[in-house]
């Protein structure tokens, strides 16, 4: 079948890469606006991409991901956040949403951040919004919160703000690094993290001292980038991720992404360190692990790593950015 207005309708594409926290994100002030209770800093990836591909017209709100048409929840998220960008652009047009990721979804890889990124990018540039990267930063954050540090190079700090206009990710220099991921397990998470986030916030009893510390810990790691000193910027990293999972894990009932491989993950890293190799451990909401190292230590660490998964090796790479070449629309279009 074809659809014609489809196939005549301009197309704005763009691509959008994951990012990892050294100074995690989680728990939300604000669910609707999505503000978060601290600051956060991260690496946007190099690597795993997702591109997305809006088409302006039909006659209802449609969103394929990997060639399937999307029923459901995530299909009314993306039609929500296409609202926000009606809202700005004063538009009532409908749009078809094509996506592709290089990740798996949902695995802990922070494909939710590079969706929204490019989605925010995409959906923006069909809709006629000349956005800076600021006002980028701020629309990606309202699809998902990682997402605001997906639309910056490299390295990205996300203030925590007072208001919607002033939480906003930007870029910072930081030491050059790499990032080791070890997949673990790329199966879906037990728990989303924006489920998890309301029940750590609801049942932990250290909640309170995890919004204060966060803070006190994003200044000392900004401190640590401007002086570009690695061991420091190494060592809070792997201290705030620990203290995430300990909070997360103080929930009732629990809520536990590691894995016992993580832990055996955490360990080898940490005695790649008494040998000589600076690394460093992470992991978002999920069982994956990923090292932080020099760029000259990261062969030997991708090498300690994999007995435990599958690595990939990042370097810093680009924030979400136009492409010209579109997604094909996919062989199940509906129009
Ligand atoms: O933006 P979300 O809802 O995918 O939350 C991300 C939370 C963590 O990945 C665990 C931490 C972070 O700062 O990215």
């Amino acid at each position: 079948m074809t659809h014609d207005w489809a196939a005549q309708a301009p197309r704005f594409t763009a691509k959008a890469h994951p990012n990892i926290a050294l100074v995690k994100y989680w728990g939300k002030r604000d669910e609707k606006l999505i503000l978060p209770v601290a600051g956060s800093m991260s690496m946007t990836l190099d690597t795993v991409a997702t591109t997305t591909t809006v088409i302006k017209g039909g006659s209802a709100d449609a969103f394929y991901l990997g060639g399937e048409l999307v029923a459901g929840k995530p299909a009314a998220q993306v039609s929500g956040f296409l609202d926000l960008v009606r809202r700005l652009a004063g538009s009532d047009e409908h749009a078809t949403v094509i996506s592709h990721n290089d990740a798996p979804t949902a695995a802990g890889l922070a494909s939710s951040a590079s969706g929204f990124a490019a989605l925010a990018t995409a959906a923006a540039a069909a809709y006629g919004l000349e956005l800076n990267t600021r006002e980028l930063s701020i629309l990606a954050r309202q699809g998902s919160g990682s997402a605001s540090r997906s639309v910056i190079d490299k390295f990205a700090v996300w203030h925590a703000g007072t208001d919607s206009e002033t939480s906003y990710a930007e870029e910072l220099s930081a030491p050059d690094m790499r990032m080791i991921i070890c997949e673990i397990n790329a199966g879906p998470k037990l728990v989303s993290s924006r489920l998890g986030m309301q029940l750590t916030r609801d049942t932990s009893p250290f909640w309170n001292s995890w919004a204060s510390s966060t803070e006190e810990i994003l200044q000392e790691m900004l401190t640590a980038c401007a002086a570009d000193d690695f061991t420091k910027v190494g060592e809070i990293a792997e201290t705030h991720a620990y203290r995430m999972h300990a909070l997360i894990q103080s929930s009732r009932p629990v809520v536990r992404y590691l894995a016992p491989a993580s832990y055996a993950a955490f360990d080898r890293i940490a005695e790649l360190r008494r040998q000589g190799v600076e690394a460093y451990g992470t992991a978002d909401a999920g069982p994956n692990v990923v090292a932080i190292a020099r760029p000259e230590d990261a062969a030997a660490v991708a090498n300690a790593l994999q007995e435990f998964g599958k690595i990939t090796i990042a370097a810093p790479g680009p924030g979400a950015h136009l492409i010209t070449q579109p997604l094909p629309l996919p062989d199940a279009f509906e129009g």
